[in-house]
């Protein structure tokens, strides 16, 4: 009887330490990762972000996609900055951008610690830089993710999501990568940011459905031609029509006036289990804010290579 319970208890315990091992081999991102070996290495990206998004507003919001589109296919591992691969996927090309920005913070910081800081991780400093540059909340990035060597434009059309998905498949989408719906809500409310073209809306403005604005349908109309494949297709919109060069909650309450750009902006607040997220949203900026630093930590830590997996790139377009 005694043995048995002390057989048990050690078993426990053997447990508990490989539960204690893998959680501690997991939680290899820190936020101190480059405090020896490259101690001015945040500032100098920090100093790259702001210099660029006062030149131009709109590159606040591209750096925060590029970061996302790159965590979203096979996680946070700077894949989408090579020159062959997911910069191609339908979802990227011709709209995802901000890689020269990047390319020339990692410049900048390879000057003072050569070989040292990965370009997935000053993906995620600009991000988080960027969104402090228009407003936006501010939060502690975690560091430590090493480069990939591969990327795949087809994997990308696959993982990312489109403007087109349905509520369920966004969720389900935002899911696979451990992120819950009101993750997705709070992310997606970066839309407060940035353009969209034509070709991303021209559906939502001219089905006449009644989950749009008629009056906001047809000023959009005016600049987005209702066939494709003219020089109209890549004319740009603001996503949140009130305030795009600034990082507020005017995206929900656009929502709530059925005066969201992307059809899959507006089925956010379209009659499903979503609506409660929008609306708290657009009631409180507070909210919203702190939702948005915490998800994007959490979108962060997607699958992020460590250890001697990857390798730290010299340039970011192109492996070693
Ligand atoms: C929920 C699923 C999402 C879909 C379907 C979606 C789709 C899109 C589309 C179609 C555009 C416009 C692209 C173009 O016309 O060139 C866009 C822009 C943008 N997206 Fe999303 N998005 C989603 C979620 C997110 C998330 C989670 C983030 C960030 C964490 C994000 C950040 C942005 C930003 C900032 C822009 C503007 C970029 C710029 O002006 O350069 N999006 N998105």
């Amino acid at each position: 009887m005694r043995n048995s319970f002390i057989s048990h208890a050690s078993t426990a315990t053997v447990v508990f330490m490989l539960l204690l091992l893998s959680t501690t081999c997991k939680a290899q991102l820190s936020s101190t990762f480059y405090d020896q070996n490259c101690p001015n290495g945040l500032s100098t990206i920090r100093n790259a972000i702001r210099t660029a998004v006062s030149r131009e507003r709109r590159m606040a919001a591209s750096l925060i996609r590029l970061h996302f589109h790159d965590c979203f296919v096979q996680g946070c591992d700077a894949s989408i900055l090579l020159e062959d691969g997911e910069r191609n996927a339908l979802q990227n090309r011709g709209s995802a951008r901000g890689y020269e920005i990047i390319d020339s913070a990692k410049a900048q910081v390879e000057k003072i610690c050569p070989g040292v800081v990965s370009c997935a991780d000053i993906l995620a400093v600009a991000a988080r830089d960027a969104s402090v540059a228009v407003g936006g909340p501010s939060w502690t990035v975690k560091l430590g993710r090493r480069d990939s060597t591969t990327a795949s434009s087809s994997l990308a059309e696959q993982e990312l999501p489109r403007f087109t998905d349905g509520l369920d498949s966004l969720i389900s989408r935002f899911g696979t990568k451990g992120l819950s719906a009101r993750d997705m809500v709070a992310l997606s409310g970066s839309h407060t940011l940035g353009q969209a073209q034509c070709s991303s809306f021209r559906g939502r403005i001219y089905n006449n459905g009644s989950d749009i604005d008629v009056g906001f349908a047809s000023t959009r109309k005016r600049r987005c031609p209702g066939t494709s494949g003219q020089p109209g297709d890549s004319n740009l919109a603001p996503l949140d029509l009130v305030t795009p060069n600034s990082f507020d909650n005017n995206y929900f309450k656009n929502l709530l006036q059925k005066k969201g750009l992307l059809q899959s902006d507006q089925i956010l607040f379209s009659g499903g289990s979503t609506d409660s997220i929008v609306s708290e949203y657009s009631r409180s900026p507070a909210t919203f804010k702190s939702d948005f630093a915490s998800a994007m930590i959490k979108m962060g830590d997607i699958g992020p290579l460590t250890g001697s997996a990857g390798q730290i790139r010299r340039i970011c377009s192109a492996i070693n």
